[in-house]
């Protein structure tokens, strides 16, 4: 699936390169970053997305600002600066906290180094975890009684999203190579439209799937159309609320009313044991102009934007929102399958 032109982030020479994620599904180009700066901008502008990877890119930031220096200051001023690039995506902040406490200890003539070390450990982890996520999910989707299954999710959390395999989309792939059929709707994920991305990789692996418009899920769901959701996460409280793409919710409510099981695939470096509930987690407010403006290829196939809200229009741009526990039947981690509730027996003694 990850091939020399199908990657989302990898070391090349004192540069990392990422897939620009801005430009797919219809053109696949890559960008090279060489600086702190650089690696900030990726993240903000959303070249690379989805909480791991988000969390990997990060770490990279930090070996790439370490180039310029290694003291205390430069390390912390890169961490601030990474910090403040996205706010909900847990991974980021975990990804940092774990680059400091490598670092810190360590002779500033032997940080830049350890550096790269730390990240490229960051990024093989974050692979591994998620193909064992793709096992363990993988057992929800054989209990499903006929063929095809039929999953539905929402955003990108596939590979894109990730260093590899991706996370509610991980079952998909080890399904596939199960030889097990399965069919995913896709929806569309106003305003970034990252259902398109969702689509684009399905296509890429061979995975049959459906692009739906946002609000045809509840209508499917009804309709007995859909076997279970699976969705990834940006961040999951202690509890088991989980924040995710704006419009998760929606369906989570929608496929309690219909008894169909919603399940959140996600390493546990997406837990974060420090937040007692969803409603602490913050939620990232965007630019409006995601929301006034669709961009697409125009009839030429040239990439053209279009306003679709006048510039008086008030706009609120709520980046995500939270699932509250009861509505979730499982979560999917490396570690297993567990109730939100039960999240904690996961970590052990783990402080
Ligand atoms: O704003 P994004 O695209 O970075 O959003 C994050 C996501 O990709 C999703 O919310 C995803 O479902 C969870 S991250 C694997």
């Amino acid at each position: 699936m990850i091939s020399d032109r199908l990657f989302t982030i990898r070391e090349e020479g004192d540069a990392v390169v990422v897939l620009d994620q801005t430009l797919l599904p219809h053109q696949v180009a890559a960008r090279h970053l060489r600086s702190l700066a650089d690696a900030a901008h990726a993240i903000r502008a959303m070249l690379v997305r989805g909480a791991p990877l988000i969390g990997v890119t990060a770490a990279y930031g930090v070996a790439l600002a370490l180039k310029d220096g290694a003291g205390n200051e430069s390390l912390q001023h890169a961490c601030d600066t990474l910090a403040a690039t996205r706010p909900t995506a847990v991974n980021l902040h975990w990804a940092l906290a774990r680059m400091q406490r490598h670092l810190r200890p360590l002779p500033v003539a032997q940080r830049r180094d350890a550096a790269w070390a730390e990240a490229r450990a960051i990024a093989e982890e974050d692979a591994a975890a998620n193909r064992q996520i793709g096992r363990n999910g993988l057992a929800l989707i054989e209990q499903v009684a006929h063929r095809p299954v039929n999953l539905m999710t929402h955003c990108n959390a596939g590979w894109l999203a990730t260093a590899a395999w991706g996370t509610a989309l991980a079952p998909v792939y080890a399904a596939r190579e199960a030889g097990l059929p399965v069919h995913v709707y896709v929806s569309e994920t106003r305003p970034r439209n990252q259902g398109l991305l969702t689509a684009w990789e399905l296509h890429e692996a061979g995975v049959d799937r459906t692009l739906i418009a946002d609000n045809a899920a509840g209508h499917l769901l009804r309709q007995g159309k859909v076997d279970l959701v699976i969705v990834g996460a940006d961040r999951i409280a202690a509890n088991g609320d989980t924040a995710n793409k704006i419009g998760t919710c929606l369906k989570a409510l929608a496929a309690a009313d219909c008894g169909v099981p919603f399940y959140v695939a996600a390493p546990l470096s997406t837990v974060d044991r420090d937040c007692p509930d969803g409603a602490r987690i913050p939620i990232e407010e965007r630019d409006d102009g995601e929301v006034r403006h669709v961009g697409g290829l125009d009839r030429q196939g040239v990439h053209a934007t279009v306003a679709i809200a006048p510039d008086w229009m008030p706009v609120a741009n709520p980046a995500f929102d939270v699932t509250p526990a009861r509505l979730i039947a499982g979560i999917v981690t490396e570690r297993g399958v567990c109730a939100p509730g039960e999240l904690h027996t996961l970590f052990g003694n783990e402080t």
